[in-house]
């Protein structure tokens, strides 16, 4: 038996939280033969911390032969403490009126912290995932206060895009799921975001060409894929959680897979128009577990350099937001 890896989880009582944790203890994330202890954080309230409790109750209750112990707390020290994944889900939710502005800086000062206490106590080879929106440049903020780890351990989500794209594509074309490859989102986790169709295969075939209607891959393939969180918000009365929850067992399942061919937002080079140092959505590599390349060298036609331009500069608006919080 291997020996058991931690995983550190912010926001472990919420709702992504409580479809995640499960997954994790059941081996899905780290593989059937890699034992994990969770070490779960949780805002210091006292609400959040006894849903805490319930939920660490839940766990032992599964008896998950994988699962070597659960640490329960609201100090991130002792959560980020040795931890080999860091998953960033908690974050403070935007609330009736509130400014964007407002909500980059509320949460920015969340990163800002965590992001410290994670460089200072957590692995020497901790990775770190970031859900919490706005994830990229929450990710990048946390990436900001490290002075040990490297800025490509921080990685932000946006593989429920993805996978929203994949079925969006499969259903279209009226083929099963696993016909489609290589369909990529590039830039923020928001409703500018941009899946690359141009690139997606079907049944090894270019995706444009099955599906054969330019118009609706432009406008409402873009939009449906862009817009579906507040789809599920406007269904469910709830923003989407357990396809969030699976879409980060998919990020991370991937990131430790050599081979894996995948899309998470990492800092960026400069590469496909993204600004330099913006956390940016594109297509990587697995090349050994928690390390990848981007995949370079894709053709952006006049519409994808468009919709890129647009999401960068979202993504640069953000950053601006909280420039003065980096420095
Ligand atoms: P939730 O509100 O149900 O849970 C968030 C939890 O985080 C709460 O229990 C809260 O007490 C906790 N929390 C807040 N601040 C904290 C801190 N400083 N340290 C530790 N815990 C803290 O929210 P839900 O539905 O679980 O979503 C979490 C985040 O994920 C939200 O920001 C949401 O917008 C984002 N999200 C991101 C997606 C993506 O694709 N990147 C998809 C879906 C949601």
């Amino acid at each position: 038996m291997k020996a058991p890896i931690r995983v550190a989880v912010t926001g472990a009582a919420g709702q992504i939280g409580y479809a995640l944790l499960f997954r994790i203890a059941s081996g899905a994330m780290f593989g059937p033969d890699q034992p994990v202890i969770l070490q779960l954080i949780e805002a210091p309230i006292e609400k959040a911390l006894l849903a805490l409790k319930g939920v660490a109750m839940e766990l032992d209750d599964c008896a998950f032969p994988l699962l070597k112990g659960i640490v329960q707390t609201s100090d991130a020290s002792v959560g980020f403490k040795d931890a080999n994944w860091c998953l960033l889900i908690g974050a403070k939710p935007r609330g009736p009126g509130m400014e964007r502005a407002d909500l980059l800086k509320d949460n920015g000062k969340i990163f800002i912290e965590q992001g410290k206490i994670i460089d200072a106590v957590a692995a020497a080879d901790a990775r770190v995932a970031v859900v919490g929106n706005p994830a990229n440049t929450n990710c990048m903020i946390a990436a900001s206060q490290a002075k040990r780890l490297p800025a490509d351990r921080f990685t932000a989500m946006v593989r429920l895009d993805q996978n929203r794209a994949q079925t969006q594509l499969a259903q279209k074309a009226g083929v099963d799921l696993t016909a489609v490859k290589d369909i990529f989102i590039y830039g923020n986790h928001s409703p500018t975001m941009f899946p690359a169709f141009a690139h997606a295969t079907i049944n090894g075939q270019p995706a444009a060409s099955v599906i054969n209607d330019q118009a609706w891959l432009q406008g409402p393939f873009c939009e449906t894929v862009g817009k579906r969180g507040a789809a599920i918000i406007a269904a469910r009365g709830l923003s989407s959680a357990a396809s969030a929850a699976n879409a980060l067992v998919d990020h991370v399942r991937s990131l430790v897979t050599p081979g894996a061919i995948h899309s998470i937002a990492v800092k960026s080079n400069g590469l496909y128009g993204f600004d330099a140092n913006v956390w940016a959505g594109m297509p990587v590599k697995t090349t050994t577990p928690g390390s990848y390349e981007v995949i370079t060298g894709y053709a952006m036609d006049d519409f994808a350099k468009a919709k890129i331009a647009t999401t960068n500069k979202e993504l640069v608006d953000e950053r601006a937001f909280v420039a003065d919080m980096i420095k």
